[in-house]
Protein backbone atom coordinates (compact mmCIF):
# COMPACT_ATOMS: atom_id res chain seq x y z
CA UNK A 1 0.00 0.00 0.00
CA UNK A 2 1.14 3.63 -0.44
CA UNK A 3 2.34 5.82 2.22
CA UNK A 4 0.32 8.73 3.15
CA UNK A 5 0.55 11.66 5.35
CA UNK A 6 -2.02 13.96 5.85
CA UNK A 7 -1.73 17.50 6.97
CA UNK A 8 -4.84 19.74 7.69
CA UNK A 9 -5.32 23.45 8.90
CA UNK A 10 -6.86 26.91 8.94
CA UNK A 11 -5.38 29.26 5.94
CA UNK A 12 -1.98 30.38 5.60
CA UNK A 13 -1.01 27.76 9.01
CA UNK A 14 2.30 26.92 6.27
CA UNK A 15 0.75 23.89 4.93
CA UNK A 16 2.11 23.68 1.30
CA UNK A 17 5.62 25.22 2.59
CA UNK A 18 6.08 22.14 5.12
CA UNK A 19 4.04 20.09 3.22
CA UNK A 20 6.38 20.26 -0.01
CA UNK A 21 9.30 20.01 2.01
CA UNK A 22 7.94 16.98 3.93
CA UNK A 23 8.00 15.52 0.67
CA UNK A 24 10.73 16.38 -1.27
CA UNK A 25 12.87 15.39 2.14
CA UNK A 26 10.95 11.78 1.99
CA UNK A 27 10.89 11.54 -1.52
CA UNK A 28 6.73 11.36 -1.75
CA UNK A 29 4.34 13.74 -4.16
CA UNK A 30 3.36 16.55 -2.67
CA UNK A 31 -0.40 17.05 -3.43
CA UNK A 32 -1.53 20.55 -2.50
CA UNK A 33 -5.62 19.72 -2.99
CA UNK A 34 -6.44 24.09 -1.86
CA UNK A 35 -5.19 24.14 -5.77
CA UNK A 36 -8.17 21.63 -7.12
CA UNK A 37 -10.60 24.03 -5.40
CA UNK A 38 -9.12 27.07 -6.42
CA UNK A 39 -8.92 26.26 -10.08
CA UNK A 40 -12.48 24.84 -10.04
CA UNK A 41 -13.17 28.64 -8.52
CA UNK A 42 -11.43 29.95 -11.61
CA UNK A 43 -13.35 28.18 -13.47
CA UNK A 44 -16.69 29.48 -12.28
CA UNK A 45 -15.18 33.08 -12.41
CA UNK A 46 -14.09 32.70 -16.16
CA UNK A 47 -17.38 32.14 -16.26
CA UNK A 48 -19.11 34.87 -14.74
CA UNK A 49 -20.33 32.44 -11.87
CA UNK A 50 -21.28 34.02 -8.47
CA UNK A 51 -20.32 32.01 -5.26
CA UNK A 52 -23.94 32.13 -4.49
CA UNK A 53 -24.89 30.34 -7.68
CA UNK A 54 -25.07 26.87 -6.26
CA UNK A 55 -27.34 25.47 -9.05
CA UNK A 56 -25.24 27.01 -11.73
CA UNK A 57 -22.05 26.01 -9.76
CA UNK A 58 -23.29 22.19 -10.06
CA UNK A 59 -24.30 22.36 -13.65
CA UNK A 60 -21.19 23.82 -14.84
CA UNK A 61 -18.80 21.88 -12.35
CA UNK A 62 -19.22 18.87 -15.02
CA UNK A 63 -17.32 20.95 -17.33
CA UNK A 64 -14.42 21.21 -15.71
CA UNK A 65 -11.34 19.12 -16.01
CA UNK A 66 -8.89 19.00 -13.35
CA UNK A 67 -6.07 17.68 -13.60
CA UNK A 68 -2.66 17.47 -11.64
CA UNK A 69 1.37 16.83 -13.23
CA UNK A 70 3.72 17.00 -11.14
CA UNK A 71 7.14 18.24 -12.78
CA UNK A 72 10.25 18.64 -11.15
CA UNK A 73 8.32 17.79 -7.59
CA UNK A 74 6.01 20.59 -8.64
CA UNK A 75 2.67 19.91 -8.78
CA UNK A 76 0.81 21.61 -12.20
CA UNK A 77 -3.11 21.90 -11.65
CA UNK A 78 -4.41 21.72 -15.35
CA UNK A 79 -8.46 23.57 -16.02
CA UNK A 80 -9.46 21.81 -19.37
CA UNK A 81 -5.95 21.59 -20.56
CA UNK A 82 -4.90 24.65 -19.59
CA UNK A 83 -1.81 24.99 -16.95
CA UNK A 84 -2.82 27.37 -14.68
CA UNK A 85 -0.92 27.53 -11.81
CA UNK A 86 0.10 31.16 -11.86
CA UNK A 87 -3.51 31.94 -11.64
CA UNK A 88 -4.69 30.46 -8.57
CA UNK A 89 -3.02 32.00 -6.12
CA UNK A 90 -4.96 35.44 -5.50
CA UNK A 91 -7.05 35.96 -2.18
CA UNK A 92 -9.85 36.92 -4.69
CA UNK A 93 -9.34 33.27 -6.12
CA UNK A 94 -9.13 31.49 -2.86
CA UNK A 95 -11.88 33.22 -1.30
CA UNK A 96 -14.04 32.01 -4.22
CA UNK A 97 -12.48 28.51 -3.58
CA UNK A 98 -13.33 28.44 -0.15
CA UNK A 99 -17.27 29.78 -0.96
CA UNK A 100 -17.65 26.51 -3.30
CA UNK A 101 -16.23 24.58 -1.41
CA UNK A 102 -19.09 24.28 0.85
CA UNK A 103 -21.44 22.03 -2.16
CA UNK A 104 -20.92 18.57 -1.82
CA UNK A 105 -21.25 18.01 -5.49
CA UNK A 106 -17.74 19.96 -6.07
CA UNK A 107 -16.26 18.19 -2.75
CA UNK A 108 -16.90 14.68 -4.73
CA UNK A 109 -15.60 15.33 -7.56
CA UNK A 110 -12.09 16.51 -6.47
CA UNK A 111 -12.22 14.07 -3.77
CA UNK A 112 -12.21 11.47 -6.08
CA UNK A 113 -9.23 12.92 -8.15
CA UNK A 114 -7.20 13.00 -4.77
CA UNK A 115 -8.04 9.60 -3.62
CA UNK A 116 -6.47 8.48 -7.00
CA UNK A 117 -3.64 9.69 -6.61
CA UNK A 118 -3.10 8.36 -3.34
CA UNK A 119 -4.06 4.74 -4.40
CA UNK A 120 -0.68 4.18 -6.27
CA UNK A 121 1.73 7.05 -5.27
CA UNK A 122 3.41 7.85 -1.82
CA UNK A 123 2.12 11.24 -0.90
CA UNK A 124 2.06 14.25 1.24
CA UNK A 125 -0.82 15.84 0.46
CA UNK A 126 -2.63 18.77 2.56
CA UNK A 127 -5.70 20.00 2.61
CA UNK A 128 -9.00 20.37 5.10
CA UNK A 129 -10.58 17.31 4.77
CA UNK A 130 -7.37 14.85 3.87
CA UNK A 131 -7.46 13.58 7.75
CA UNK A 132 -10.83 13.16 8.41
CA UNK A 133 -12.51 12.46 4.69
CA UNK A 134 -9.85 12.10 1.90
CA UNK A 135 -7.07 9.61 3.53
CA UNK A 136 -8.96 8.53 6.98
CA UNK A 137 -6.27 5.82 6.81
CA UNK A 138 -3.34 7.79 6.44
CA UNK A 139 -0.19 6.53 9.09
CA UNK A 140 0.69 10.42 10.52
CA UNK A 141 -1.82 13.31 10.36
CA UNK A 142 -0.91 16.82 11.35
CA UNK A 143 -3.27 19.75 12.03
CA UNK A 144 -1.02 22.78 11.28
CA UNK A 145 -2.29 25.72 12.87
CA UNK A 146 -1.23 28.79 13.73
CA UNK A 147 -2.29 32.51 15.34
CA UNK A 148 -4.54 34.60 12.84
CA UNK A 149 -2.25 37.12 12.87
CA UNK A 150 0.81 35.29 12.29
CA UNK A 151 -1.11 34.17 9.25
CA UNK A 152 -2.08 37.11 8.23
CA UNK A 153 1.45 38.36 8.55
CA UNK A 154 3.04 35.14 6.45
CA UNK A 155 0.03 35.39 3.73
CA UNK A 156 1.13 40.03 3.47
CA UNK A 157 4.81 39.07 3.45
CA UNK A 158 4.25 36.37 0.57
CA UNK A 159 1.94 38.73 -1.75
CA UNK A 160 3.72 41.84 -1.61
CA UNK A 161 6.95 39.69 -2.56
CA UNK A 162 4.66 38.76 -5.60
CA UNK A 163 4.79 42.46 -6.07
CA UNK A 164 0.90 42.65 -5.21
CA UNK A 165 -0.25 45.33 -3.18
CA UNK A 166 -2.66 44.15 0.12
CA UNK A 167 -3.94 45.88 3.47
CA UNK A 168 -2.49 43.71 6.13
CA UNK A 169 -5.86 44.56 8.21
CA UNK A 170 -7.74 43.19 4.95
CA UNK A 171 -5.99 40.03 4.82
CA UNK A 172 -6.43 39.00 9.09
CA UNK A 173 -10.43 40.17 8.71
CA UNK A 174 -10.61 37.43 5.38
CA UNK A 175 -8.54 34.84 6.82
CA UNK A 176 -10.40 34.83 9.69
CA UNK A 177 -13.98 34.92 7.91
CA UNK A 178 -12.59 32.04 5.87
CA UNK A 179 -11.77 30.00 8.81
CA UNK A 180 -14.88 30.22 9.83
CA UNK A 181 -16.36 29.33 6.92
CA UNK A 182 -14.06 25.95 6.25
CA UNK A 183 -14.77 25.53 9.85
CA UNK A 184 -18.58 25.50 10.21
CA UNK A 185 -19.92 24.15 6.65
CA UNK A 186 -21.93 21.02 7.02
CA UNK A 187 -19.86 19.05 4.55
CA UNK A 188 -16.40 17.87 5.38
CA UNK A 189 -15.41 20.80 7.62
CA UNK A 190 -12.16 21.73 9.19
CA UNK A 191 -11.03 19.73 11.85
CA UNK A 192 -8.74 18.22 13.59
CA UNK A 193 -9.14 14.35 13.26
CA UNK A 194 -9.17 12.10 16.27
CA UNK A 195 -5.87 10.62 15.80
CA UNK A 196 -4.05 13.67 14.22
CA UNK A 197 -1.28 15.71 16.44
CA UNK A 198 -1.59 19.55 16.89
CA UNK A 199 0.88 21.76 15.73
CA UNK A 200 1.34 25.66 16.51
CA UNK A 201 3.53 27.08 14.00
CA UNK A 202 3.26 30.55 15.45
CA UNK A 203 6.62 30.55 17.02
CA UNK A 204 8.47 28.12 14.89
CA UNK A 205 10.53 27.86 12.00
CA UNK A 206 9.71 26.43 9.17
CA UNK A 207 12.78 23.56 9.39
CA UNK A 208 11.27 23.28 12.78
CA UNK A 209 8.17 22.20 11.59
CA UNK A 210 9.12 20.06 8.96
CA UNK A 211 11.46 18.28 11.40
CA UNK A 212 8.76 17.48 13.91
CA UNK A 213 6.62 16.20 11.67
CA UNK A 214 9.26 13.76 9.66
CA UNK A 215 10.18 12.49 13.23
CA UNK A 216 6.00 12.04 14.07
CA UNK A 217 6.00 9.76 10.46
CA UNK A 218 9.35 8.02 11.18
CA UNK A 219 7.58 7.75 14.91
O1 LIG B 1 -5.46 25.81 1.04
P1 LIG B 1 -6.03 26.88 0.15
O2 LIG B 1 -6.05 28.23 0.78
O3 LIG B 1 -5.38 26.89 -1.20
O4 LIG B 1 -7.57 26.43 -0.09
C1 LIG B 1 -8.52 27.27 -0.71
C2 LIG B 1 -9.93 26.90 -0.23
O5 LIG B 1 -10.31 25.62 -0.75
C3 LIG B 1 -10.10 26.76 1.27
O6 LIG B 1 -10.43 28.00 1.88
C4 LIG B 1 -11.20 25.74 1.43
C5 LIG B 1 -11.09 24.90 0.20
N1 LIG B 1 -10.47 23.58 0.46
C6 LIG B 1 -11.28 22.60 0.96
O7 LIG B 1 -12.46 22.84 1.23
N2 LIG B 1 -10.78 21.34 1.15
C7 LIG B 1 -9.50 21.06 0.89
N3 LIG B 1 -9.04 19.82 1.06
C8 LIG B 1 -8.63 22.07 0.41
C9 LIG B 1 -9.15 23.36 0.22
Amino acid sequence: MSKQIAIDGPAGAGKSTIARRVAKNLGFIYVDTGAMYRAMALFMKKEGIGADETEKIVEKCKAADITIKHENGEQMVFLNGENVNGLIRTQEVGNMASAISVIGYVREKLVELQQKLAETTDVVMDGRDIGTVVLPNAECKVYLTASSKVRADRRFKELTEKGMECDIDVIEKEIIERDYRDMHRDISPLKQADDAVLVDSSDMTIDEVVDKIITLYKG
